[in-house]
């Protein structure tokens, strides 16, 4: 066993990795740990080399600089609307319901070019998703993914037979290296990945967010009035240090050891990003709010080849909310916030007032 105690074992005997500078170092070392852990195809997050590289260039350019710069007026006037809509009812609502997973639902379904009518069935499963994967048990996320699935499939079937000029329709023209389709099996999980990391997380996102500045509100009027470039690296810190985005998961594929602890060929490790964006050696006290001193250690949306593609345009979502909230007024909890359960992390609820 190790004598870092940053290295721990969970309940299924994998090793769980919380030192920054080890997750940093398996992240990046692609051949010596793989990301095929799930016996589900997982498109890209599940690929290993070329097939991984090849996917990562097709689905990319999506959320590059470009396509989210396109998309910010729509997220800008999303925000509004529903500021304006929660605020009218003069009374507290929900920073993760509320707020954060319906700006989610509204903002992904503006990029990929989905129907308001997707809005209810989508929030639906993301409530749903958040109790399985609070209770951590695999038959209960899988059941829940099953129709995740079968939402995207029919929303695939009448894209088909009623082609538009959007996200979804230019990722089903897409065409591998070799010129073949992609198949519906892999359509549905880029779509499944992109909106699972859209939707979950950004709502949680912004539950911490929103209960930072609750909890600060020193900080609300200069970041109200900040640059978009101060912005962002204040939400990015925020997200550092109560990172909701918990772990992923990372195949052995050599007899190796971690900071002294023996792995094997085989087994699978996990890299705690919640842990390592909080390791003392690297962040001192880890509370401390340092932007700009913590950017380049910042693991919010990982490293290496599998670093968050969604990087740019989730940022975006936050930011645009962000600066939508505090022109609403000054934002204040309206009663105690309530954390998530370990596996989850980030609140379950964060209900607040503006004004
Ligand atoms: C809202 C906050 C988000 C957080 C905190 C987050 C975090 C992460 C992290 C840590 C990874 C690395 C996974 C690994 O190394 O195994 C990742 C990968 C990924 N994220 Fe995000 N993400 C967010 C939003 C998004 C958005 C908005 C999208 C797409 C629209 C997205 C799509 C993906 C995809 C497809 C991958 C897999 C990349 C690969 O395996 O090559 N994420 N994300």
């Amino acid at each position: 066993m190790s004598t870092n105690e940053r290295i721990s074992v969970d309940g299924h005997g994998r090793v769980v990795i919380g030192d920054h500078a080890e997750v940093t170092r398996i992240a990046r070392d692609a051949a010596g740990f793989s990301s095929a852990v799930s016996r589900h195809l997982q498109v890209p997050n599940g690929l290993d080399g070329a097939a991984h590289a090849e996917m990562r260039r097709l689905i990319d350019p999506f959320m590059d600089a470009g396509a989210v710069d396109a998309l910010t007026a729509d997220l800008e006037a999303i925000a509004a609307d529903l500021l304006s809509e929660l605020v009218e009812r003069s009374e507290p609502f929900g920073a993760v319901g509320d707020l954060g997973a319906r700006f989610a639902v509204r903002a992904q379904s503006a990029w990929l070019g989905w129907l308001p009518e997707w809005e209810e069935p989508l929030l639906e499963w993301v409530a749903d998703n958040r109790v399985a994967s609070r209770t951590g048990h695999s038959e209960a996320t899988a059941v829940i993914a099953e129709r995740f699935d079968a939402i995207i499939r029919e929303l695939l079937r009448r894209r088909r037979e009623t082609p538009r000029g959007d996200v979804t329709s230019a990722l089903m023209a897409l065409r591998h290296d070799d010129g073949s389709a992609l198949g519906d099996d892999e359509l549905v999980s880029i779509l499944r990945n992109v909106t699972g990391g859209d939707l979950g997380s950004l709502a949680l996102c912004a539950g911490v967010i929103v209960h930072w500045l609750a909890r600060h509100p020193e900080h609300q009027h200069h970041l109200a009035e900040a640059s978009d470039a101060d912005l962002d690296a204040a939400i990015d810190e925020i997200l550092r240090a109560d990172d909701p985005f918990v772990s992923n998961r990372r195949r052995a594929r050599v007899d190796t050891d971690i900071a002294g602890c023996p792995v094997r060929a085989g087994d699978v490790v996990v890299l705690d990003w919640r842990a390592a964006n909080r390791d003392p050696e690297v962040f001192g006290d880890p509370g401390t709010f340092d932007p700009a001193g913590h950017a380049a250690d910042n693991l919010v949306y990982g490293t290496g080849p599998h670093v968050c593609p969604g990087r740019l345009l989730a940022t975006r979502e936050l930011r645009v909310l962000v600066r939508a909230l505090l022109r609403a007024g000054r934002v204040a909890l309206a009663g105690p916030a309530v954390r998530e359960e370990a596996p989850a992390a980030g609140f379950r609820e964060v209900p607040v007032r503006v004004g």
